[in-house]
C-alpha cells in the first residue's frame, strides 16, 4: 500500500485547519480538526467534473460562521464531518474523503480514497 507523508500534526494552526499539496493525489489535502476528530478531504469541489480547488487563499476553507467547509467558486458549503454539500450548486454531492494515519505525530495519506 502506498503511503505519503503529508505533515506533522502540529502544523495544524490555531483554527485547526491546514492544507498541503499531495503528490499522490495531485491536489491539496484539507485537514480539519473538529470536536477532537481529524478529517481529511481532497481540495476538489464536486460542482465540476475536474474538481477545482476551493480556497481563494491558503487555508481559507471555512464559511464566515466557521461551521462549514466552503468553496469560494460559487459558495457551496460542506458538512465538515461528512463532506456532504448542504448548500449551493452541488447540493447532495460530497467531497472526496482521504484515508490517513497518524504515526508518531506525523500524518500519512493512503493512496486509496474512501468511497
Ligand atoms: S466551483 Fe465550487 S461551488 Fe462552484
Amino acid at each position: 500500500m502506498e503511503l505519503e507523508y503529508l505533515c506533522k500534526i502540529t502544523e495544524l494552526n490555531q483554527n485547526d485547519i491546514f492544507s498541503k499539496h499531495s503528490n499522490l493525489f495531485s491536489k491539496n489535502i484539507i485537514l480539519i480538526r473538529r470536536n477532537g476528530k481529524l478529517y481529511a478531504w481532497l481540495d476538489a469541489c464536486p460542482h465540476y467534473e475536474n474538481g477545482p480547488a476551493m480556497a481563494l487563499k491558503k487555508d481559507q476553507y471555512l464559511s464566515p460562521d466557521q461551521q462549514f467547509l466552503m468553496c469560494f467558486g460559487h459558495g457551496a458549503k460542506f458538512d465538515i464531518a461528512t463532506g456532504l454539500c448542504v448548500h449551493g450548486p452541488c447540493l447532495g454531492k460530497k467531497l472526496t474523503p482521504i484515508y490517513f494515519e497518524i504515526i508518531s505525530d506525523e500524518i500519512f495519506l493512503y493512496k486509496e480514497t474512501i468511497k
